[in-house]
């Protein structure tokens, strides 16, 4: 690898499959170096998780630079306060001084949306925009971040939310009264009931319009790797607000949490 990116910081995305990892230029946004992958451990435990972080860095022999590692759930002051698709021994676990530990390097560690909210309002989708921001991720759960001005709020769970479906035309089925905003909009809600385009579109305009109720937010990005079919949906979604996908993609975690690293424990 390229010894100028030893200084760099180094940005992980834990995720429920894989676990990657790549040096940041921070300048552009952009991966120094190819990004490595090893799949997620089948016991996601946090020692688990720890060793393959040991590997991923090894990887990079070069870099020494603070590490950024998102994680999919709640994180405060690095630790972890939920764990909806991950090994529930996460749970009150302080992941950055197991990582730190094991790395021997400062952590930050930070949510996963938040991370990807992150990497959206300083280099992506949001960049440059004024006002509220709100960056939701469509994958095997819902994430969302919120921005202000550039500077996130952590932790907005939005996908946990309950939407009133009053009003809501399912097509003749029988409804219920309210649905769990991620266990009826994420997208691997639509793969599992193999929903029509149309059909989701219909589920994620109730989420959006509860969000643009809620919040009055000035931008709506939309990220996860559906984002890439973003023509097929999102014209259908029927919201007054501006709705544009992502533009980071795959690497907004990674960059994300090394942009999270450096701030907190860059020189
Ligand atoms: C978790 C969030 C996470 C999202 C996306 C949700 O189930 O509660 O913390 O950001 O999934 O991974």
């Amino acid at each position: 690898m390229d010894p100028m990116s030893s200084g760099l910081p180094l940005g992980v995305d834990f995720g429920g499959s894989g676990i990657k990892a790549a040096p940041v230029d921070l300048e552009k946004g952009e991966f120094a170096a190819e990004r490595v992958r090893i799949p997620t451990p089948e016991s996601s435990t946090p020692d688990n998780v720890a060793d393959v972080l040991e590997q991923l860095a090894a990887a990079f022999p070069d870099n020494d630079g603070p590490v950024g590692v998102t994680v999919p759930g709640i994180v405060r002051h690095g630790v972890i306060g939920s764990a909806a698709n991950i090994d529930q021994t996460w749970i009150d676990t302080d992941a950055a001084a197991v990582f730190g530990e094991a790395l021997g390097r400062p952590v930050e560690v930070l949510n996963d949306a938040d991370a990807a909210g992150l990497a959206e309002a300083t280099y992506g989708a949001a960049r440059g925009q004024a006002g509220l921001v709100l960056v939701t991720t469509l994958g095997t759960g819902i994430g969302a971040a919120l921005v202000h001005d550039g500077v996130l709020v952590p932790n907005a769970e939005l996908g946990h939310l309950w939407l009133s479906l009053e009003g809501y035309d399912g097509g003749g089925k029988h409804q219920p009264e309210a649905v769990h905003a991620e266990g009826w909009t994420a997208n691997s809600i639509r793969e599992r009931d193999d929903l029509g385009w149309d059909e989701w579109a219909g589920r994620l305009t109730v989420f959006y319009r509860t969000l643009e109720r809620l919040f009055s937010p000035d931008l709506l990005v939309v990220g996860g790797g559906v984002s890439k079919k973003a023509d097929k949906f999102l014209p259908k979604i029927d919201i007054r607000t501006p709705i544009v996908p992502a533009t980071l993609r795959n690497s907004a975690g990674i960059v994300g949490a090394a942009l999270a690293a450096q701030r907190a424990h860059g020189g």
